[in-house]
């Protein structure tokens, strides 16, 4: 372990910060249609979503079982309850074409629990990983991060639901949802 090596609130508020990068350039694009500009809500939406199913299912299981062991369990609870919220609403955008009727508000909607929940944890729950818990422990959580970041694919690609005109009953998010906790899992560390 370096001094310069991130620990586990640097990894995951670096991801709250481009997870407003990308909102803050749909939000941009908000009410336009032209073609490129639906491509492009496609995308950045499609983007979030592999980001924030990652870094959702690396918190559930890397991070909010050592707050609920060790802080607040009601906490931790709390922040899978909003975590499902969202996911609700990736799971009703990935059945949307961008120029459906409801798609930015959907957006909307996605972009406002985030933030919400990013604004809840930054406040509360980072503040006291880092006062109860060791450097070489937050570090190691990290590492953990990123771990289980990496096992999820990272292009936009497997996102898109609708190749073909075919709309699947299952969709890209709740699959890999499935894939990532499953793959979590099977190391030996299930959360529930
Ligand atoms: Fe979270
Ligand atoms: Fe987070």
């Amino acid at each position: 372990m370096t001094e310069t090596q991130p620990d586990v609130v640097d990894v995951l508020t670096a991801d709250h910060r481009e997870f407003d990068r990308i909102f803050t350039e749909l939000e941009g694009l908000r009410g336009r249609t032209g073609e490129g500009v639906l491509t492009r809500k496609k995308e950045l939406v499609d983007e979030v979503t592999i980001g924030l199913v990652k870094h959702s299912v690396a918190e559930e299981t890397r991070v909010y079982p050592l707050v609920a062991q060790k802080l607040d369990k009601e906490e931790a609870e709390h922040s899978k309850e909003e975590h499902a919220e969202a996911e609700e609403t990736m799971k009703r955008l990935e059945r949307m074409d961008a120029g459906d009727p409801g798609f930015d508000d959907a957006v909307a909607e996605l972009i406002r629990e985030i933030r919400h929940h990013a604004a809840e944890e930054e406040s509360r729950m980072f503040t006291e990983l880092r006062a109860n818990f060791s450097r070489e422990e937050l570090v190691k959580m990290a590492e953990q991060v990123e771990a289980v970041k990496k096992i999820a694919p990272t292009r936009a690609h497997p996102m898109t639901p609708n190749e073909a005109g075919v709309r699947l009953a299952v969709g890209p998010v709740a699959s890999l949802l499935d894939h990532l906790r499953d793959a979590v899992s099977g190391r030996g560390k299930s959360t529930d």
